[in-house]
């Protein structure tokens, strides 16, 4: 297993559409070494997940892992959930509106609106069947790190670019109000005791 360095917005890998892994291709040295570098590099920088491509490896892998995270603290908790070619169906197309950063655009947030009903339909790291249903915060999550597996990044979903904030600046100016529209949507999130 191996910490990677992290891609950052500007590299053309960020910008690929990732190839499907094939079937058989699974339980691979390759493949089963990538997924491990994935889940220790999300762990090293609090990920809330982390997309192949960010690692500089353009295949359809991506994880979701929310425990306790200190850059989103007020995320309800997702036990470590691998995808390889995730899919998503969505159950109810009316927009949650979420502060989003990522791992490759270092120091940034910015508003978007992910739908808040989803189904996801994705191979588990040994290449069985996964499907689950996700809502709010963890259905954004999916959404965000299904773009990264078509080239897109958060910014691409910000409509109102003067939503972009420098962490320092979101979290003295713009991180209750986040907090306020989530509740007023009545998402679920998680408080700290
Ligand atoms: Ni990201």
């Amino acid at each position: 297993m191996a910490i990677r360095k992290v891609a950052v917005m500007g590299h053309p890998v960020l910008r690929q559409v990732s190839e499907t892994v094939a079937p058989g291709e699974v339980d691979t040295q390759r493949i089963q070494r990538l997924i491990d570098d994935l889940i220790e590099t999300a762990h090293e920088y609090d990920g809330a997940g982390i997309a192949s491509p960010q690692i500089y490896e353009p295949v359809r892998i991506c994880l979701i892992e929310i425990r306790d995270n200190p850059r989103y603290p007020h995320f309800p908790n997702v036990p470590l959930t691998i995808l390889i070619n995730p899919k998503i169906t969505v159950l109810n197309d009316a927009k949650l509106p979420k502060y989003e950063g990522c791992l490759s655009v270092p120091g940034i947030r910015g508003l978007v609106h992910r739908a808040r009903g989803i189904r996801v339909d994705a191979l588990d790291r040994h290449g069985e069947p996964l499907s689950f249903e996700a809502r709010d915060l963890f259905a954004a999550t999916v959404q965000h790190e299904l773009d990264h597996l078509d080239g897109k990044l958060f910014v691409d979903n910000v409509t109102d670019t003067r939503t972009l904030t420098f962490i320092p600046e979101y979290d003295r100016y713009w991180h209750k109000k986040g907090l306020e529209m989530l509740e007023a949507a009545g998402a679920e999130l998680r408080r700290k005791s």
